[in-house]
């Protein structure tokens, strides 16, 4: 994937998101967007000041928040997130997520949890997309997201023990109940390896609270992991599974 700028877009950030995802930067070089879009062989994000896009075949997706902005603000109002409340999120707790895609879930994260969280993505174009979404977003939460390109099954092997609280692991098991523009550009370019045990084993020796492993209703795929789906009551197409530490004190 190509990166470059708008004329508001600072090339600086084309830079660094080329570098962090392994993408190539490109100067704008006065080129008009269908130049530049024309020139290209893959997709291409563009930097603005307030906004980026990725043109893909035809098709312009916008970086944002989302979904995650209502749930945020739902949040706000008090309202359980599902995910923040399978995982019983804590202020101060620290969490990985392992399996970022468009961010989502790792928002309602920092934000329950008021605190740092490390998001890691397999696919370079969606690690851009994703961070070029959260630069553009409010810094609370949204600035203590830190994305990561790396392989989950090779990255959690290099951690300690006990390293974060909590692991997140939504891989893409889910098949119904997903629709809209940006799940296609997730789809299109997304990590579809199925979950194994080594890597769920992983996850529990670097949690030092629990592994929460998102999956479709009615939980197959957790029930394949020996979890014991637990349906969301405000969402009724996802099923979490709670897995807990490998190395969990015993409390008191
Ligand atoms: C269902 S999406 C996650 C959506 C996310 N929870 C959200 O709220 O936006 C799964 C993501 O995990 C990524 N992924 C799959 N396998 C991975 C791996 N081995 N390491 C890191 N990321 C991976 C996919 O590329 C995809 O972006």
């Amino acid at each position: 994937m190509i990166v470059t700028t708008a004329a508001s877009g600072d090339p600086a950030e084309a830079d660094d998101l080329a570098r962090r995802f392994g993408l190539r930067a490109e100067p704008r070089a006065g080129r008009t967007l269908i130049q530049v879009l024309a020139d290209a062989e893959g997709p291409v994000l563009v930097l603005a000041a307030r906004r980026a896009d990725l043109y893909e075949n035809g098709r312009a997706f916008r970086a944002t928040a989302g979904m995650a902005a209502l749930r945020l603000l739902r949040a706000r109002r008090g309202e359980p997130d599902p995910l923040v409340a399978a995982a019983a999120l804590k202020p101060g707790e620290t969490v990985l997520d392992a399996t970022l895609g468009l961010g989502n879930d790792a928002l309602l994260a920092a934000q329950a949890t008021g605190t740092n969280v490390v998001g890691l993505e397999v696919d370079g174009v969606l690690a851009a997309f994703a961070q070029a979404a959260l630069t553009r977003l409010p810094a609370d939460p949204a600035g203590r997201i830190e994305i990561v390109n790396a392989d989950h099954r090779e990255w959690l092997r290099t951690q300690p023990p006990r390293a974060y609280d909590v692991v997140l692991l939504d891989p893409m098991f889910r098949k119904a109940g997903d629709a809209g523009p940006l799940f296609e550009l997730l789809r299109a370019h997304a990590g579809h390896a199925p979950l194994d045990e080594k890597t769920l084993h992983e996850a529990r020796r670097v949690a030092r609270r629990g592994v929460l492993v998102k999956d479709a209703a009615p939980g197959d795929e957790l029930r394949r992991l020996g979890l014991t789906p637990r349906l969301s009551r405000r969402s009724a197409a996802i099923a979490f599974g709670w897995a807990e530490s490998l190395t969990a004190l015993p409390a008191g």
